[in-house]
This record gives structure tokens, sequence and C-alpha cells, in this order.
């Protein structure tokens, strides 16, 4: 019968070593017994990007990029984005379970009732400069967060973190309408709890002087589903800022703010808003050939295709295509789009990107619907980080109750000066 282990032999000593594989793992830890002598620190593993290396064990997501698989907790992500909502697949996402009726109803009164945010965010809101990004404000307004809780430093209470929870999930949407009005100068909405948790978004984003707003069903539905198709994605780039600050034990609020920031670059989250500026950008169809050979010769990239782990088709891309028609039929189609499927078309048949394994990614086409629905392209990042913060913090929560965790802190592999003298100024040599 085969062993689930590796045998190393050093080279150097010439002597071997078998270390344990468990699900399809070495431990870097098995290495440092590899020395060359006794003061030696002993072997580590170099890897720049985490490009092989798994930094945690998890139940929460499961992602085969070969062959384009997505699910949360076992279930599946088309199944999910056709027979779930949001706040049912974030009970699932946090719980590990679908909640039964009364959980269910019980979950989405609790976080409906921690939708409003104290009236001293809004003068910090009121702060910002007029176009001040609506990324920045967010980031900034949900680590304020924390000053208002600070018993959220309590981060091994579970019904404190429990509050939290509830307190993030609510308040990220009025945070980010608030911030998207402060923009346009107009007053604040408050939250209305009689509606769905993106129906009550839409309201706090576009209501106008009617009594009660009445979000139109196919657009709020539409909003659900980007929603749970953008609830977990495991290991990115911000549940790793996530997890990595959260491992200093900071409070919730904090490490979300971070994880929101890492989440605003252009390579992760900021990647909508950068697809929308290329697609405006090019403005017709005829300029595309143009552009894919400007992307083929290293001037840029073609954002929205590329993923670190999909490298087949990311389903979520698939998924938002069939919404994207469902949008269009309320909002007219959005111009943009043919621009969209000539790129996609013609990078698919490219070898460049076909060598690559370089698809459409969830950003794609998001960004699209975002647009015809009446959203500005600063608000689209905004729209990735309000349902990732479930996954952001079931990912936090699985981190600190492993007892394997420890606070993160990489080793590097210093190729710098050694050991030298102080100099003075005055002898020193110019550079
Ligand atoms: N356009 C053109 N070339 C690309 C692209 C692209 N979008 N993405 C990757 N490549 C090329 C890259 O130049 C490299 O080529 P070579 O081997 O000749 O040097 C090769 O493909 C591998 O790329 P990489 O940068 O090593 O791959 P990575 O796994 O480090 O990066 C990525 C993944 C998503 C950052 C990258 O594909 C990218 O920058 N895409 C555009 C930004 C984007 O759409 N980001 C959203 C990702 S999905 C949602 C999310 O996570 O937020």
């Amino acid at each position: 019968m085969s062993k689930e282990t590796l045998t190393l032999i050093d080279n150097r000593t010439g002597r071997s070593y078998e270390i344990p594989i468990q699900h399809g793992t070495i431990r870097a830890m098995d290495l440092r017994q590899i020395k060359i002598s006794e003061g030696d620190f002993g072997l580590m593993t170099y890897d720049p990007a985490f490009m092989n290396t798994s930094s945690c064990q998890s139940k929460i997501t499961f992602i085969d990029g070969e062959k384009g698989i997505l699910r949360y907790r076992g279930y599946p992500i088309e199944e999910l984005a056709e027979k779930s909502t949001y706040l049912e697949t974030a009970y699932l996402v946090l719980h590990g379970e679908l909640p039964s009726k009364a959980e269910l109803d019980g979950w989405v009164h609790d976080i409906s009732y921690h939708t409003n945010i104290h009236e001293n965010i809004k003068k910090f809101m009121d702060g910002f400069h007029h176009d001040a990004h609506t990324m920045g404000m967010l980031v900034s307004t949900v680590a304020a967060l924390s000053t208002f809780y600070p018993d959220a430093g309590n981060i091994f209470d579970a019904e404190l973190r429990r509050q939290q929870t509830y307190r993030l999930i609510g308040k990220m949407p009025t945070l980010a309408a608030f911030a998207y009005r402060h923009r346009l100068g107009m007053p604040y909405a408050y939250p209305d709890n009689d509606l769905s948790y993106t129906g009550n978004f839409l309201n706090m984003l576009f209501k106008m002087t009617e009594l009660k707003y009445k979000p139109n069903p196919i657009l709020e539905r539409a909003l659900d589903v980007l929603f749970i198709l953008h609830a977990d994605h495991e290991q990115n780039c911000s549940t790793n800022a996530m997890r990595a600050v959260g491992s200093s034990h900071v409070d919730p609020y904090c490490a979300v703010a971070a994880a929101a920031a890492a989440l605003y670059g252009p390579l992760h989250g900021g990647a909508n808003e950068q697809v929308l500026r290329m697609l405006t950008e090019l403005g017709s169809k005829d300029r595309v050939p143009e552009f894919i050979k400007k992307v083929k010769a290293g001037e840029g990239r073609l954002m929205g295709f590329g993923h670190r782990v999909y490298k087949n088709f990311d389903p979520r891309a698939k998924i938002i295509k069939q919404v994207a028609d469902q949008v269009f039929e309320v909002t007219g189609k959005n111009p943009l789009l043919d621009i969209a499927l000539e790129l996609e078309r013609i990078a698919l048949e490219d070898d460049y990107f076909i060598k690559r394994k370089l698809y459409p990614n969830v950003d794609f086409y998001s960004g699209i619907i975002y647009q015809a629905m009446g959203f500005p392209v600063e608000m689209f990042p905004v729209l990735f980080a309000i349902p990732r913060t479930s996954g952001w913090v079931a990912q936090w929560e699985e981190m600190l109750l492993d007892s394997e965790q420890k606070i993160a802190r990489p080793r590097q592999v210093y190729l710098g000066a050694e050991k030298r003298e102080y100099v003075p100024p005055e002898r020193r040599q110019s550079a």
C-alpha cells in the first residue's frame, strides 16, 4: 500500500527525511528539521504571492479552478443564485448550514435592526471632499465604527462577535449609501426595515421625495443575486488581509476596513470599475482589435480577464451574463455591452489569452449591469465590499477559533547588506 509521506534527500548532507502528507499538503514547519549543522536555522519555503501555499484549513468555500466550480459550504453557486437570497446565503456562509424558516426570520430581523448608524457618522461623512471616492469613505467609516463599539475588541466573547456580525452586515449598505449621497450633495436617506436587504439599500441610495420607496423587484432581485455571487471566495487578497489583520486580535471593524482596503485595488475588487473605464475609453467595437494588440504588447491589461485560481471559466461570470439580460429588460441595454462582447469574442479566440488561460472573471460584466442600474463607477468596488463582508467575517471567525492559527507573520529571505559600521555624514562617499 502506498504511504502518505514524502521522502526528501538533502544533497548537501546526504541525509534523508520522511515528511507526512495530509490533504495533499506538507507542513512547511516539517522542513525546519532539515539542517546542514546544529546552528543552522533549518529549511524554509519561498513563495512570493502565496502561489502554492495554503495558509489555513477552511470549511467555508470550495473552488476548483480547472473545472470552474464554486461552492459555499458545499452548495453550488448556481443553485444558490437561483434559489437563495443574499441574507440566507450570508447565514449559510457564517453558520455552515442553511437556516430553518424560524432561524432565517430571526436572522433577517437581527440584520435589519442593525442598519442604523450613529448620527455622528454623518458628521465625519460630511467632512469628506465632495468628490471623495466612495470606497475611501467606506473604508474610513467602517474603521470608525470601532470607536462606537469599544466592546468589539472582546473578540473571544461569542455573543459580542455575533453583535458585531449583525452590525457589520447591517451597516455596510448604510455607510455605502451615505457615501454615495454625500458625493451628490443629497440628504441622507435612512434605512427602511420593511424592505429586503437589497431593497433597503436601493431605498437609501435612490429615494427622493416619495414617502415610501418601492424598489423595482427585478432590479432588487438582480442585485441580490450579484450579492450572493460576491459573498465569499476563499483566500483571495482581501480575505487574506482580513485574516492577517484579524490575527493580531484587533476588533472586526478595523479588520474589515483592512480587507476593504485590499479589495479597493484594481487587481482585485477595483477591477469592475476599471473595466467600465476601459470600455468607455474604447467607445466603439471597431477599436477592440487595436486595443487587444496593445494588451498583447504588454501595454496594459484587459481588465476583468484572468484569475489566479480559475483557469477555465469563472462560474460567477456565467451567472452574471444571465442577470445582465434580466436587468437590461428593465433598464434598456447598456451600449457598452456590445464592446464587452466583442472584447470577449476576440480574446477567447486569441492565442495569447488561450495559452495563459485568461477568461472573463466576475468583474467583466458586473460593472455593465451596475451602470445600467444607475450606479456611478466609484460605487462598483463598494458593491463588491458590501456582500463580501459576510465572507470576511466568516473567515475571520474561523481563523479565531482555529487552535492552529497564530498571529500571521511570514518569514523572509534576507539578501541585504552584511553587518557594517556607521560612518558619520562628513566621511561618507556619495552613492
Ligand atoms: N490581461 C492581459 N494579460 C494578462 C491578464 C489580463 N487581464 N491577466 C494576466 N495576464 C497575463 C500576465 O501578463 C502573465 O503573462 P506572462 O506569463 O507573459 O508574464 C500571465 O497572464 C499570468 O498573469 P499573472 O499576473 O502572473 O497572474 P496572477 O494569477 O498573478 O494574476 C489577476 C491574476 C486577476 C491579478 C490578473 O489576471 C489580472 O491582473 N487581471 C486583470 C484584473 C482583474 O480583472 N482582476 C479581478 C480578478 S477577479 C475578482 C477579484 O478577485 O476581485
